[in-house]
C-alpha cells in the first residue's frame, strides 16, 4: 500500500486489526507529499512509479490509501495494470445516515476536491442532506512534521471546521488519510457533539472480501505478519515520525528509484 506520505497508516492500523497474517508493505511518498495540490498528472507519475515497485515485489493487490491519489490515479492505475487496486472513498455514505440536523462536512484535499469521483459520491449518497467540502491545505505536513496538536495544527483545524460548524455540520467527514491522526485535536475543537468518520475500517473489510473471492487470502495458520516500510524521504523520518503515529518501531529502507 502507498501513501503520499504517514497519513496511510491509518489504514495500515485498520489492514492489520482485521488480517493480521497478510504480509504488507508500505511505501510512504513523503518526499513527494502533499499530493493535495498536485497536478492529476504529477500524481499518475507518483503512482505509476509507487505501483510498479510494489508490484516488482510480488504484491497481490495494492491498496491507494490516500484520498487524492484514488481520485487521480485509481482509474488509470486500472486500466494499464493487471492488478487489483483498492481506493478510499470518503465516508459520505455513513456520514449521510448519522446527520440527524440533515448538514455533513467534508474535509478533503485540493486533488480530492478538485476530481468528479467525490462529487458523484455526493450526487449519489445525499439524497436531502447538504454536504459542505472544505479544502485543508497545509494540515498533511503538521501530520508529516509529527505535530499533532500544536497550536499552528489547531489554528488551522479551526480555521476549517468553523465554516462547517456556521452552516451546522453535525457530522465531519475525514476524507484525507492523513487526519485521522488528527482526530483527537479535530473532536477538541469541534465539541463532542460532532461525529467525525473515516473509512479505515470499510476498506479493510474490502480487502478481505477480495483476498476471500481471489483465494489469495493467508491461511489461518500462516505466522504473523511482517510488514516492510520504505520511503521517498529520509527513511528516518518514517521511523521516528511514523513510528509515533503507529505506536511500534518501524525499520524503514529508502524507497528505490
Ligand atoms: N493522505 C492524502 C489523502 O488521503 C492527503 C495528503 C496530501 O495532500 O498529500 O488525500
Amino acid at each position: 500500500m502507498f501513501d503520499s506520505g504517514l497519513g496511510g497508516l491509518s489504514v495500515l492500523r485498520e489492514i492489520v486489526r482485521r488480517l493480521p497474517r497478510e504480509n504488507c508493505i508500505y511505501v510512504a511518498d513523503s518526499g513527494h507529499c502533499p499530493y493535495g495540490g498536485k497536478s492529476q498528472r504529477e500524481i499518475i507519475a507518483r503512482a505509476c512509479a509507487i505501483s510498479d515497485f510494489l508490484l516488482a515485489q510480488g504484491a497481490k493487490l495494492i491498496v491507494v490509501a490516500c484520498n487524492s491519489a484514488t481520485v487521480a490515479a485509481v482509474e488509470y492505475l486500472r486500466a494499464n495494470y493487471a492488478a487489483t487496486f483498492v481506493g478510499m472513498e470518503p465516508a459520505v455514505k455513513p456520514a449521510v445516515a448519522l446527520s440527524r440536523r440533515g448538514v455533513i462536512g467534508v474535509l478533503a484535499t485540493v486533488a480530492t476536491l478538485s476530481g468528479e469521483k467525490l462529487h458523484r459520491l455526493i450526487d449519489r449518497h445525499a439524497g436531502g442532506v447538504r454536504v459542505i467540502t472544505q479544502a485543508c491545505p497545509g494540515l498533511p505536513e503538521q501530520v508529516e512534521a509529527g505535530d499533532l496538536d500544536g497550536p499552528a495544527t489547531r489554528a488551522l483545524v479551526q480555521r476549517y471546521t468553523v465554516p462547517l460548524l456556521a452552516e451546522g455540520a453535525d457530522v465531519i467527514v475525514l476524507g484525507s488519510t492523513h487526519y485521522p491522526f488528527l482526530r483527537p485535536l479535530i473532536q477538541d475543537v469541534v465539541g463532542a457533539d460532532v461525529r467525525l468518520v473515516d473509512t479505515g475500517e470499510a476498506v479493510a473489510r474490502r480487502v478481505e472480501s477480495i483476498l476471500e473471492r481471489e483465494g489469495v487470502r493467508a491461511p489461518p495458520g500462516a505466522a504473523a505478519a511482517a510488514i516492510r516500510w520504505f520511503s521517498s524521504a529520509a527513511p528516518a523520518h518514517l521511523e521516528q515520525v511514523g513510528g509515533r503515529l503507529w505506536g511500534g518501531p518501524i525499520q524503514a529502507c529508502a524507497l528505490p528509484g
